[in-house]
């Protein structure tokens, strides 16, 4: 029966389909909910991000503690199980949020603004990427929001999802295990464009648009997360599509020297 309503929701959800486009521009991924995963157009490189929505949950939480058994994922320097509001906040590999954890001062998302619908975004976070957005417009450059807060079950979902796809090794590198993404603090938001055919792919930093989120999203509190060159440190391949808001100060200091959350809270 919870499947049968999950399908409804999802046929309901695809009607909805729509970043201010048409649903024609786009390209179904049939496993997934309405943010399709972009192909490579060249044959090198990482697979891509996939996402599903909220509806596609089907994983439970094991406990209130994110297992430490898991292959490949180490045992958490610490588990938060409460946001006191920081937009420092740390969530990686080894720092875990509970899967109690669920942000304060979340808003839903204009459903226009993104591919996917019904998603939330902490309200400061969520107000400075509609001024870059106004922004970036107004400078002839269009991108979209594809996924914002997660919670604990739908990042379990996603994960398991890809362990099935492509085994757990190339999964802990694109994606994070339940209870260490950065999405369940809700301050991490995913980009696209019509040019990447609402997709996410590495090839984002080719475009004009994911050119000018690079060089811009400080001035608006953001900082591009998964570097290149970093992956040691923040344990993922380069996503140039996933921004975490820091606030412009730290922004700009993190962007401007070109390291990572981790660098500059000193936990490396
Ligand atoms: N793709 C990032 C690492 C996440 O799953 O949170
Ligand atoms: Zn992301």
């Amino acid at each position: 029966m919870k499947k049968i309503i999950v399908i409804l929701l999802l046929i309901l959800l695809s009607s909805l389909y729509g970043c201010g486009f048409s649903s024609s521009d786009n390209t179904k991924d049939d496993t997934q909910d309405n943010t399709q995963t972009q192909q490579k157009d060249d044959s090198e490189g990482p697979k891509e991000e996939e996402e599903v929505q909220e509806t596609t949950t089907s994983v439970e939480p094991e406990n209130n503690q994110t297992s430490a058994q898991a292959p490949g994922i180490p045992t958490p320097v610490r588990t938060l199980s409460s946001d006191n509001g920081d937009s420092l906040i740390l969530a990686n590999k080894q720092y875990a949020l509970s899967s109690t954890f669920v942000p304060t001062d979340l808003v839903a998302v204009d459903g226009s603004l993104s591919t996917n619908q019904g998603i939330y975004f902490k309200r400061e976070a969520y107000d400075a990427y509609l001024k870059m957005l106004n922004d970036a417009s107004a400078q002839g450059i269009s991108f979209c929001i594809c996924s914002t807060y997660r919670s604990y079950n739908t990042q379990s979902a996603i994960y398991n999802n890809y362990v099935a796809s492509y085994g757990v090794d190339y999964a802990n590198k694109i994606s994070a295990y339940p209870g260490r993404s950065e999405h369940q603090t809700g301050w991490a938001v995913d980009i696209t464009s019509k040019s990447m055919n609402y997709g996410l792919s590495q090839n984002f930093i080719n475009y004009p648009e994911g050119q000018w989120i690079n060089a811009n999203c400080a001035e608006y509190g953001f900082i591009i997360r998964y570097l290149q060159g970093k992956e040691d440190i923040t344990g993922y391949m380069y996503e140039p599509w996933h921004l975490r808001y820091v606030g412009v100060d730290v922004a700009k200091e993190i962007m401007s020297k070109g390291i990572t959350l981790e660098e500059y809270l000193g936990v490396v």
